[in-house]
């Protein structure tokens, strides 16, 4: 697959879940692109194998262990990361969980901690990092929403909630923001074989008497370009949403997700 080739030489992404699927093709994008890297995660190890990865192929990365519903813990990640690198220009507010499937019988401890993550973790995150953005006047922040949060559905409810908040979030924080020249936009993937996506998979091929490879070839079916999204097809308009070109680009949520989010 051709990408967008942007030169990111001097810049500093600061990317959250970056240990694995789409955070961590974040981070090995943006490192290939030039920019040094702080890989933070809820799971550290994760996190050193990706800031490992980086190293060794000649980029500058950063691993902090960090959860994004802790507050402090933000702050702190953010202050060391300055403190080291001199600035941060890019945030990807990425980490997310998916929660239960079930419609009905949510316990209040599913919907704590899906909204704690998805949604309360993404603006810790943000006001962690947003004066930081501000007072230099420059920035880019990218979230991780999602075709869920548009789509209603009878499954995954709390997720389908959180990422419509994420949305709102998005073009609330994009008006904050834009007095200070930063730009605040939301990447939605479509469905990606992730982690994440996979154990979904696994759980709901079983409930359906499928093999994995049996649901996944029905799912793809679902998709409008019968396509699964690929983590290139996400890091290229990460490149593209911190480019030069994309100044005025704020507010917006874009879906490389071969139509889901669209159809019906
Ligand atoms: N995979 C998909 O099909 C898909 C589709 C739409 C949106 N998304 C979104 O993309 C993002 C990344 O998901 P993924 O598919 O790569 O999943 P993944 O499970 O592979 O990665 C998620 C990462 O987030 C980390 N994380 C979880 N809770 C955390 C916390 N409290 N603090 C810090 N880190 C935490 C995990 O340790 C993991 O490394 C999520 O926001 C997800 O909702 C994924």
């Amino acid at each position: 697959m051709s990408q967008i080739s942007v030169d990111l030489t001097g810049k500093v992404a600061f990317i959250t879940g970056g240990g694995s699927g789409i955070g961590r093709g974040f981070c090995l994008q943006m490192a290939s692109s030039g920019a040094a890297v702080v890989v933070t995660d809820l799971n550290g190890q994760a996190a050193e194998g990706v800031a490992a990865e980086i190293t060794a192929a000649g980029g500058d990365a950063l691993a902090l262990t960090v959860d994004v519903t802790d507050a402090a813990a933000l702050e702190f990640a953010v202050e060391f990361a300055i403190a080291r690198f001199d600035h941060i220009d890019f945030l990807f507010a990425n980490a997310g969980v998916l929660g239960p499937a079930d419609y009905l019988d949510i316990a209040p401890a599913d919907w704590d901690l899906v909204l704690d993550v998805n949604i309360k973790g993404v603006a810790l995150t943000c006001r962690a990092l947003a004066p930081h953005m501000m007072a230099r006047r420059q920035g880019r922040i990218l979230m991780t929403a999602s075709y869920n949060g548009v789509r209603a559905g009878a499954h995954v409810i709390p997720y389908r909630v959180s990422k419509a908040a994420v949305l709102m979030y998005t073009r609330c924080l994009a008006m904050v923001m834009a007095p200070y020249g930063v730009t605040v936009n939301a990447i939605c993937p479509g469905v990606t074989l992730t982690p994440m996506q996979l154990s979904y998979a696994e759980a709901t091929a079983a409930e359906q008497g499928l093999t994995r490879e049996q649901y996944l070839a029905e799912r793809a079916g679902r998709i409008p370009m019968q396509q699964f999204t690929a983590i290139e097809d996400l890091t290229g308009l990460a490149q593209f949403l911190v480019s030069d070109s994309a100044r005025l680009i704020t507010g917006q949520a874009i879906a490389p997700d071969g139509g889901v989010m669209t159809s019906s």
